[in-house]
């Protein structure tokens, strides 16, 4: 696992749109993997400015986004659909039915987590996947525990998750006790990720990811066994390490 540190939050997200758009230019096609939350909102700014002020096209790319929560639409804007619509694809040119995101509607949620798996293989996988920390260790809505063979499936959300999310929710409605996530295993199918580390709140989770042993307990240890991970931390995540 390689590390990156930054001195803040503006400088962890300008470096991880270069990695991602380094990967990006070298494709003819790439498909890439997307994480929401809000440590990944600096990073999207910055993919807006290659299309806007440097006129990079998306056209080519495709992307797949970690979890949704069920029961929320498209157009609710506490889905992380609408967060990604909002956050990037109205800004870029990526075309929206090459822009997967997990539905949290579907009727069938078991074919729907099949289904989902199956469009990423037949994309010939994913050659590069962003994700962010949870305070319990989590990544995508993996929470502690799932398995590491697991594959995109419905999860049921920790209570610390649904707090620590809850501020989103600010239009009243509550945090959906469930979610789709991409598994564990498929996370670690990825080509490569990027894996961004920001704020105080933080560090806790950065210090047990580095230097705990590989456990279901905290999910992101698993990434030790990834042979091309990049954490970028800023000061703040790092200060329990230093
Ligand atoms: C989001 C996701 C989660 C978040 C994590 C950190 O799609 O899969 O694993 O990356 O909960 O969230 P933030 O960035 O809000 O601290």
């Amino acid at each position: 696992m390689k590390l990156i540190k930054t001195e803040d939050y503006q400088e962890l997200s300008k470096k991880g749109a270069e990695l991602l758009m380094k990967e990006i230019k070298e494709l003819e096609q790439p498909t890439i993997g997307l994480a929401t939350g809000s440590t990944p909102e600096g990073l999207y700014k910055e993919l807006i400015k290659y299309h806007q002020e440097e006129n990079y096209s998306f056209k080519n790319v495709k992307s797949f986004n970690l979890d949704e929560y069920i029961g929320l639409a498209e157009e609710d804007e506490n889905s992380y659909h609408y967060y990604m619509n909002d956050k990037l694809f109205n800004h870029i040119d990526i075309p929206l039915k090459q822009a997967y995101v997990p539905d949290g509607m579907a009727k069938d949620l078991d074919l729907e987590c099949s289904s989902y798996e199956e469009r990423i293989e037949k994309s010939g996988g994913i050659d590069i996947q962003l994700l962010g920390l949870g305070v319990n260790g989590h990544i995508g809505f993996n929470e502690p525990g799932t398995s590491f063979d697991s594959r995109t499936q419905v999860i049921t959300l920790d209570k610390s998750t649904r707090n620590a999310n809850a501020h989103f929710f600010s239009s009243g409605g509550e945090v959906p006790a469930q979610a789709i996530s991409m598994g564990i295993q498929t996370i670690m199918d990825t080509k490569k990720i990027i894996l961004l580390v920001s704020g105080k709140n933080k560090a806790h989770a950065l210090k047990e990811l580095l230097n705990r042993e590989i456990t279901e307990e905290f999910p992101a240890t698993i990434l030790h066994k990834h042979n091309d991970v990049t954490v970028i931390a800023d000061e703040d995540a790092l200060s329990e390490l230093e």
